[in-house]
């Protein structure tokens, strides 16, 4: 067979990159080694942890806010089994939805292993049956990644799991350990904590996400108190032991003190690594840097000139929608177009409640480059939809040049942060100033209206509601 363009891996850097070529007209291939199309995010990632986050959250507010809004519930549990089997029911919806969208798109699906011959052939070899070969004049790598662990930790996949495992318990743990305060940590954690799990999270930094503006790892660490959480931040773990259904972690603090935690769970997610085993680059040449992750230039062309690479497995935010973009960039690129990415305008999102969301520099970044910034916030307690709904916690920080007023970053924790970032994003693309937003009329009673009364703060300090 012989393909314009194939496409090594399905998640949403390779599915999207496949869709976008067959829209330009390129006879398009896509392999994926799995039986299902989507990838990490759509199969062990994005979906089903936001659909066990969003399960986990109704327990929780049933079993702790309704009373206050006087529904009175007898008898409330939670049926794991169904809980899981509604998360599986969601993913296989959405992985139906990905091979849809491959046969509308009249993309040819390879199950199998793609492994490269030369830089033109590539070998597919499915988990049963025989091999095949496919010939190609460009191809897209997005192998993803996998799971970090560190060395001295042996990954049961029982008692000591990634989040893969944690997504598919069979039990609500007593007590999760979790090693590392990043995304996942805090999603999977919230996930159990809210199901009535003790939560303990060891971070090796001195707080939670840390890649986010400080402020938000602070005022998360707060709220996931309330939730139950302990933290030990600055510790470092030295060992992990299993006996039986215990497993104790053991953590050195800066002082050098030695503490055993104990629980029956210990989830490690410390982070993400490329994924690019048995892809056969040694077979075309194609370098890996320190991290592991093919390196490419500003078009995202590796060092053989026919081959490119997206997503998860290059340098960058390891997130769904980074991949996404750079699927559609490298297809048009390779129809003739000039497309670009503003990687400063992808934003995060931690989906924990309240939620945490992202954009442009954070107040560190801009300290270090010794850019001139000022600061607005605003917090939820004052505004009039957030008491509605008892979302009380967390604030909107935005920060702006100092004498432009242009806005920089906007850095939010609070309810429904993740779909109110997108107004952030916007502003910031079109380089808006934080007065441009704050004499912008923001429906009322909104959370967004506490966007425009920290661009009001940021402007003059003048917010008006506080
Ligand atoms: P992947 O999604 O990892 O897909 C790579 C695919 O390539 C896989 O299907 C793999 O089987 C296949 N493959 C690998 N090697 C080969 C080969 N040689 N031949 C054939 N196929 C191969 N990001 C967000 O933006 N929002 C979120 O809410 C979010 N939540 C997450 C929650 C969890 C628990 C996890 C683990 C991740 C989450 N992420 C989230 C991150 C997101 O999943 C990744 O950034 C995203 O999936 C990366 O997409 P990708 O296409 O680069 O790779
Ligand atoms: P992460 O990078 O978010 O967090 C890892 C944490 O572990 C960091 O706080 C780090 O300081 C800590 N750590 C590292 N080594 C440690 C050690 N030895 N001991 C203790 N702590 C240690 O990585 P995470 O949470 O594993 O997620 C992986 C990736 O998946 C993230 O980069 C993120 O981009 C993506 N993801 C995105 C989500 C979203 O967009 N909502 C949700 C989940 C994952």
């Amino acid at each position: 067979m012989q393909y314009d363009v194939t496409v090594i891996g399905s998640g949403p850097g390779g599915y999207v990159a496949a869709i976008r070529c067959a829209q330009l007209g390129f006879k398009t291939a896509l392999i994926e080694k799995y039986d299902t199309l989507g990838g990490t995010c759509l199969n062990v990632g994005c979906i089903p942890s936001k659909a066990l986050l969003d399960s986990s959250e109704h327990y929780h507010n049933a079993e702790t806010h309704f009373k206050e809004h006087g529904i009175n519930l007898t008898n409330l549990k939670v049926d794991l089994k169904q809980m899981i089997k509604r998360k599986n029911e969601v993913v296989g919806q959405t992985v139906a939805g990905v091979d849809f969208l491959m046969k509308k798109n009249k993309i040819d699906v390879h199950h199998g292993l793609g492994s490269f011959i030369d830089k033109n052939t590539i070998k597919v070899t499915p988990a049963s049956g025989k091999a095949s070969e496919i010939k190609t004049d460009k191809v897209i790598i997005a192998t993803g990644s996998k799971p970090s662990n560190l060395p001295f930790i042996e990954l049961d996949k029982k008692r000591v799991i990634t989040s893969t495992e944690a997504l598919n318990l069979t039990e609500i743990p007593k007590h999760m350990i979790v090693i590392g305060g990043g995304v996942i940590g805090m999603e999977l954690g919230s996930v159990y904590a809210r199901l009535g799990s003790k939560v303990s999270v060891v971070e090796f930094l001195d707080s939670l996400i840390p890649t986010m503006d400080k402020t938000m790892g602070k005022e998360l660490q707060k709220v996931a108190k309330k939730l139950g959480f302990d933290f030990y931040l600055k510790h470092k773990v030295t060992a992990v032991g299993v006996k039986g259904k215990n497993v104790t972690v053991t953590a050195e603090t800066q002082k050098g003190e030695s503490v055993d935690i104990k629980g029956d769970y210990c989830l490690v997610s410390i982070g993400r690594r490329p994924y690019t085993e048995g892809l056969g680059l040694e077979n075309v040449g194609i370098s890996t840097d320190k991290a592991g992750r093919i390196e490419v230039d500003e078009h995202l062309k590796t060092n053989v000139d026919n081959i490119y690479a997206i997503g998860d497995v290059i340098k960058g935010a390891m997130l769904a929608h980074k991949a996404e973009e750079e699927g559609v960039l490298v297809a048009e690129q390779l129809a003739g177009q000039k497309p670009h990415i503003n990687y400063l305008l992808i934003p995060g999102v931690v989906y924990t409640w309240p939620e945490v969301a992202s954009v442009g520099y954070t107040e560190e970044q801009l300290k270090e480059s010794g850019r001139a910034y000022k600061s607005g916030a605003f917090p939820f307690k004052a505004s009039g939809r957030a008491r509605a709904s008892m979302d009380l916690d967390g604030q909107i920080k935005v920060l702006a040049d100092s004498n432009t007023d242009e806005i920089l970053g906007v850095h939010m924790i609070g309810p429904r942060a993740a779909d109110m970032i997108a107004e952030a994003v916007v502003a910031m693309e079109y380089r808006a100033s934080a007065e441009d937003i704050a004499r912008m009329s923001h429906a009322h009673p909104t959370f967004t209206e506490s966007f425009k009364e920290a661009c009001l703060a940021a402007t003059e300090n003048r917010a008006l509601h506080i």
